[in-house]
């Protein structure tokens, strides 16, 4: 079976450009390569939403040439995007700078109507602060179902989330949707994430086939 929805959390893009002699911001660009290479080979095998991890609530600790350096890379994506997939952003987006965020609603509206595979971009993105978000809405509504709750999660309305790839060689999920990661098959490559390949996603692919999901029964 083919997963309808793949977390991926793109790790490894500093430690990429050290090792060619690069600065890690180099790595950025590089990573963006990949996941467009990542994001082709998902929609070809007929997977219905990636969520990518672009940058965390954590990251805004890391140098400023750094983080200027991913929303640099996100900004240019987001303005120049002409593919068929549908792009959609979770987080705090009002926090990042003007342009990002404008490049983010631009990117948004302009793929709108698109009927490829759906990207979900995690960017200023935390999943503790999600969860408490959605609890928050669940409390003023005084909705406390399952359903409920689910529906006020950024992800709301995106199928469940059937596995997580981390690349990088770390065996964590790092504040990344750990409400949707109930149930969703982890898989840790040691690579890292601008060295991932077509190959490499069908690799994925069957090792999500032979695992038995068994949802707890
Ligand atoms: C972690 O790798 C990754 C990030 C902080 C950001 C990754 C962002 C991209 C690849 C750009 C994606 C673009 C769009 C449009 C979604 P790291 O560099 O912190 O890893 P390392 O320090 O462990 O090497």
């Amino acid at each position: 079976m083919t997963p309808k929805h793949i977390g991926f959390i793109m790790d490894g893009n500093g430690r990429w450009a050290q090792g060619k002699g690069m600065s890690r911001s180099m790595g950025y660009a590089h990573g963006l390569e990949a996941l467009l290479k990542v994001a082709e080979a998902c929609a070809k095998k007929g997977v219905q939403v990636i969520s990518v991890y672009a940058f965390s609530t954590e990251n805004i600790a890391r140098p400023d040439e750094e983080q200027q350096a991913i929303f640099d890379v996100v900004a240019r994506f987001n303005d120049n995007y002409d593919g068929d997939m549908r792009v959609i952003y979770m987080g705090d987006i009002d926090a990042l700078p003007e342009r990002v965020a404008q490049s983010v609603e631009h990117v948004e509206r302009h793929t709108l109507n698109n009927k490829g595979m759906m990207m979900n971009v995690a960017l200023n993105y935390g999943a503790r602060d999600d969860i408490i978000h959605a609890a928050k809405l669940a409390y003023d509504a005084g909705d406390f179902t399952l359903q409920a709750f689910e529906n006020n999660l950024s992800s709301g309305g995106l199928p469940p989330l059937d596995m997580i790839v981390r690349t990088g060689g770390e065996k964590r999920l790092s504040n990344f949707m750990l409400y949707e990661a109930a149930y969703a098959e982890l898989v840790f490559l040691d690579k890292l994430w601008p060295d991932m390949t077509a190959e490499d996603v069908q690799f994925v692919l069957d090792e999500f086939s032979r695992r038995d999901r068994k949802f707890g029964k």
